[in-house]
């Protein structure tokens, strides 16, 4: 149909008809709220190149689920900054590690809001990589029972999800053998399955102190440049038994999310990062755009992309807008 018989304007002209014709629509739904737990009482350390996000203490990280709770997100993601770092990770599957607590502590005072953790070593190794150190190397096959009892623990704890972020081959499998043998079959891995060597992770890695203390993570983490390999990466990932694939960052990558939605048919997550959210809340201070409109814009943009829930430091924002 071409001019002047078809006219698209047509179902423009009002704002039912737009109503009417919307494909895509975000939904409280839709989101996870990611929140980062630290030790102490009564500590809110704000995260300068995160407006609105701070490191909290549990008393204030169970105040601040229950907002997300009231507000109707279903989910909340934990990152955990321990006191005590050292070359294994070893408060990473610690019974009384800073996650373990704080999992305990929320399923007991939220029980219906969903607890997922985040399931890696970064934050508690020395030397900030995501799985074990040999030499100058990263030791993938050490780091998959590390990572499969870090999981367990935070099973053990009462989370509802384990979503581990490491990028090791062959963790998936790891950690759906370790969760089964243990009796914990009902509990979901929503796995970050096409993870990218990404600088927009800059202020998470500020805010979780989990920068690595030598060399990158490129061995591990894959290079931006690649597409056809996040469809191996995710179909890998299946087989070894996720529930839920998730792509990161969310915004640079949305051809992405668009090709695993066409190859894969469970659930996709994306990750709406620290630097997506950096850079909307920053030129919004500077006035340089309107943040909430560029925020909705941005998740609507993930979601028809494919992406059946988002992870984003926006979740609070978006679901007050959402609610009008
Ligand atoms: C660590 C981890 C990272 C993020 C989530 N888990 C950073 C990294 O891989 O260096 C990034 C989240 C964000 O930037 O919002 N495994
Ligand atoms: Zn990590």
């Amino acid at each position: 149909m071409l001019f002047p018989d078809y006219r698209p304007r047509r179902l423009r002209q009002n704002d039912a008809f737009r109503r009417m014709i919307r494909e895509t629509i975000l939904t409280v739904d839709d989101l996870v709220l990611p929140l980062f737990v630290i030790a102490g009482k009564d500590v809110r350390n704000p995260i300068p190149s995160m407006p609105g996000h701070c490191q909290l203490s549990m008393d204030h990280l169970v105040q601040t689920a229950k907002e997300a709770h009231q507000l109707g997100i279903p989910a909340v993601m934990l990152f955990g900054i321990p006191e005590k770092k050292d070359p294994l990770g070893t408060r990473a599957y610690a019974t009384d590690g800073i996650v373990q607590k704080a999992v305990q502590t929320m399923k007991r005072t939220l029980p219906e809001l969903v607890v997922i953790t985040d399931v890696c070593l970064c934050q508690y190794t020395d030397h900030g990589h995501c799985g074990v150190v040999e030499g100058q190397t990263i030791d993938n096959d050490a780091s998959l029972d590390l990572l499969a009892r870090t999981a367990l623990s935070h099973a053990k704890a009462g989370a509802d999800m384990v979503a581990p972020s490491d990028m090791m081959d062959g963790r998936v499998a790891e950690i759906r053998e370790i969760l089964d043998e243990n009796g914990f079959s009902h509990v979901p891995i929503m796995s970050y399955s096409a993870k990218y060597c990404s600088a927009y992770y800059g202020p998470f890695r500020a805010a979780a102190h989990s920068a690595p203390q030598f060399g990158d993570r490129r061995t591990y983490q894959m290079d931006p440049a690649n597409a056809l390999e996040a469809i191996r990466e995710v179909s890998m990932d299946v087989e070894e038994g996720a529930d839920i694939i998730m792509v990161k960052p969310a915004l640079p990558y949305l051809d992405i999310i668009c090709r695993v939605r066409q190859e894969i048919d469970l659930p996709i997550a994306a990750y709406n990062v620290s630097g997506e959210y950096a850079m909307i809340k920053a030129a919004d201070e500077k006035g340089w755009l309107d943040g909430e409109k560029v925020m909705m814009e941005t998740l609507t943009a993930i979601k028809r992309a494919g992406a059946d829930m988002i992870l984003t430091y926006f979740a609070m924002d978006a679901a007050k807008a959402v609610r009008g």
